[in-house]
């Protein structure tokens, strides 16, 4: 792969444009007479090892027949210097649309356009940011790092005053939130996959008062939700943290909201109905959490929500009737929590739905006569007291269909706990029948050795 594989990487043929430079070996496992070779002749190539380089005629080289030569103006050449310390390549005109990967978006300013987005992903782990790289490149509004390892450096104010979107996602290691916090003018922000240090959500949002789209997630993010959240919001994912508290009632101050997900972390408390006033929500999970306290009705009144995830829970009370005249409803998962009672829903709300989730009730029930077995809610069907008949048949055993009274403490956790329960109890038996059945055998061939001599 060396000699001919840094000859294919240099001509850039568009398997590998974009800044994927994944399959450009490291020198270091090269043999070095080519790729000294090759270093002397195309010193771009080199580029990622020791930047910022001095300025190269490469545009000019161009060797791809396929590039539309820019008749109109192409892009400012500091800034042509700054992707090739970033190892993008740049024979074939960035601002040529479509870009591979949609990696580079430029102006239409005169005499050179300018980046104004820029996506950096699957990094080779010797590219660096510089800052003088950065500070040629502060024109850019979108700066996107996917999967791209490098180490977080300081970033020059005039790239902190332009950016208004920012994307990290399995990136710069570790980021600080302080420094997410400076970044003042975003309106969107995500950051995914990324271990976040701070002692919560309201240090980096302090200052950002244009912010509409936020991501923090799977970032290892302590403390609590934040009081006070500018309130032209319209996406909040904080999935995947270690959020502690309770949902604050201020949350109602964003009717723009639409995207909602508390999902995975430790919260706590009740649901407060006051959830109910966010009229824009058409997506909500508080998924894998610790709340607690019944469903509040108010969630029925909420015209667009389209996914409504409340799974692994400790809620209990019974199922709101009203969450039947949801029309928008395609997804409803409530399952692995304490609810109670008849499910109240017929056959044609339940297939109406994509998805629609309610095992793991160890209290819940469903009437045979509304709703067809052959639907597998896994729940049992109800009594005529509406109470569930039978746990769902998977371990009949007569003490559990015993104690199913009202007892509603924990039992998503406490049919666990009989099942393990169960499993030592039969394994004791059987290991004492089979060696019993050994001993029997042992002493019958004694006998019958005996008896035929
Ligand atoms: C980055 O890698 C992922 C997975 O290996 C791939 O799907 C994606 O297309 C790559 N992106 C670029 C710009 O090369
Ligand atoms: C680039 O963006 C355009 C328009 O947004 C989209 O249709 C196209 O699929 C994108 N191409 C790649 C390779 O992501
Ligand atoms: C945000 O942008 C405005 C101009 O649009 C600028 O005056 C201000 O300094 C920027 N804020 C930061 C923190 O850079
Ligand atoms: C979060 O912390 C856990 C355990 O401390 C660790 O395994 C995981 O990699 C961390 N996640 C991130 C994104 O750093
Ligand atoms: C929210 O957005 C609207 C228009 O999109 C704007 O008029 C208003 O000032 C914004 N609110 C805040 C607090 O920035
Ligand atoms: C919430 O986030 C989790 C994990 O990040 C994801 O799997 C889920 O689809 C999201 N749900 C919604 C409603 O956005
Ligand atoms: C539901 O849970 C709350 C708090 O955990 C408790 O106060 C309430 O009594 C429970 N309700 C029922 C019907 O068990
Ligand atoms: C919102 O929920 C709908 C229905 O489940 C789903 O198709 C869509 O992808 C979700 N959107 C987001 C942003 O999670
Ligand atoms: C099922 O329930 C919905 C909502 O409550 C109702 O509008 C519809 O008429 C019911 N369908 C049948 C067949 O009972
Ligand atoms: C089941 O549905 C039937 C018919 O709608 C009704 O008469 C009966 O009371 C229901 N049973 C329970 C336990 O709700």
């Amino acid at each position: 792969m060396s000699f001919l594989g840094l000859i294919y990487n240099f001509f850039w043929i568009p398997q590998n444009f974009g800044i994927s430079v994944m399959t450009t070996p490291p020198p270091s496992s090269t043999s070095p007479l080519p790729f000294l070779f090759l270093l002397f002749l195309f010193p771009t190539i080199a580029s990622p090892l020791t930047l910022p380089h001095p300025p190269t005629p490469s545009p000019t080289s161009s060797p791809d027949p396929s590039s539309s030569s820019p008749s109109t103006s192409s892009l400012d050449p500091k800034q042509v210097i700054a992707l090739q310390s970033l190892n993008i390549p740049t024979s074939k005109d960035p601002c040529s649309q479509p870009s591979f990967h949609n990696a580079t978006l430029c102006d239409s300013s005169k005499p050179f356009r300018h980046l104004i987005s820029l996506r950096l992903s699957n990094c080779s782990s010797y590219v660096a940011l510089s800052f003088t790289a950065l500070k040629s490149l502060s024109t850019l509004h979108t700066l996107e790092l996917i999967n791209c390892p490098v180490a977080p450096i300081r970033f020059p104010p005039e790239l902190i005053s332009s950016l208004t979107s920012f994307t990290c996602i399995n990136s710069l290691r570790k980021v600080s939130g302080v420094w997410l916090s400076q970044l003042e003018n975003l309106t969107d922000l995500t950051v995914s996959n990324v271990q976040v240090k701070a002692s919560g959500p309201y240090v980096i949002l302090g200052h950002m008062n244009k912010i509409k789209s936020l991501t923090l997630s799977h970032a290892n993010l302590t403390g609590s939700l934040p009081g006070h959240v500018h309130s032209n919001l319209t996406h909040i994912d904080f999935s995947g943290n270690q959020l502690k508290g309770t949902i604050p009632s201020s949350i109602t101050m964003l009717d723009s909201l639409e995207t909602l997900n508390l999902s995975s972390n430790a919260l706590s408390g009740e649901i407060p109905p006051s959830l109910g006033d966010l009229i824009s929500l058409k997506n909500l999970s508080l998924a894998s959490n610790s709340f607690s306290g019944s469903i509040p009705d108010s969630i029925s009144a909420l015209p667009g929500l389209a996914h409504l995830d409340l799974s692994s829970n400790l809620l209990n009370g019974t199922i709101p009737t009203f969450i039947s005249e949801m029309k928008s409803l395609k997804y409803l998962n409530l399952a692995n929590n304490n609810l109670r009672g008849v499910v109240p829903f017929n056959v044609s709300f339940i297939t109406r739905l994509a998805v629609f989730k309610v095992g793991g009730n160890s209290n819940l029930c469903y009437n045979h006569s509304v709703v067809s077995s052959k639907l597998k809610l896994g729940i049992s069907p109800c009594d005529k007291y509406g109470m569930p008949v039978s746990p769902p048949s998977k371990d009949s055993s007569a003490d559990e269909s015993s104690d199913s009274d009202y007892d509603d403490s924990d039992e998503g956790g406490s049919r666990h706990k009989k099942e393990q329960h169960h499993g030592p109890n039969k394994f004791v038996l059987g290991v004492a029948i089979a060696l019993s059945s050994i001993v029997f055998l042992i002493v019958f061939l004694i006998l019958c050795s005996k008896c035929c001599r």
